[in-house]
């Protein structure tokens, strides 16, 4: 029993740890950002992009992409300590629509982007910019 101490601490600081409210554990957290080209072709050739991305938050810059149909433009985030973290796009399907939308928003996405490896879901069709909380079910959160 001598080396109460030294597992003590430890054990403590663990289950503190455990028993943070969610939101105040969110700094370990890596989200990944995904945003997918699922845009019908219709005229334009497979090979053309046919949707212009670009995505930046107050810190960070991710620029504009060129994407071509089924590409996936990715990036990960952490939130910050003021839970203040947000990162805004401008998506263009060329010649076609325009449309902003909210890819991460602190507040709003901490717990529904954490269901699915801790990964928020987006994905631009042909009526809006859908987001989807597990891969699987999608919802058209921003129609054009
Ligand atoms: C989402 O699901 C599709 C298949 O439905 C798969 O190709 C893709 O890799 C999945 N994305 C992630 C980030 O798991």
């Amino acid at each position: 029993m001598g080396n109460l101490k030294s597992v003590a601490l430890p054990l403590l600081l663990a289950v503190s740890i455990m028993h943070l409210p969610f939101s105040e554990s969110l700094w370990f957290f890596n989200y990944h950002i995904h945003v997918t080209n699922d845009l019908p072709l219709l005229n334009s050739p497979p090979g053309k992009p046919n949707l212009f991305l670009g995505c930046k938050s107050k810190n960070k810059d991710i620029g504009e992409r060129a994407m071509v149909k089924g590409q996936d433009y990715t990036w990960d985030t952490k939130i910050n300590f003021a839970q203040t973290t947000l990162f805004f796009c401008n998506a263009r399907w060329e010649g076609r629509k325009r449309r902003s939308f909210d890819a991460f928003v602190a507040n709003r996405d901490d717990r529904r982007c954490s269901v699915y490896h801790m990964s928020c879901m987006w994905s631009v069709r042909e009526d809006g910019i859908y987001f989807s909380p597990n891969n699987a079910s999608w919802f058209n959160e921003y129609p054009w």
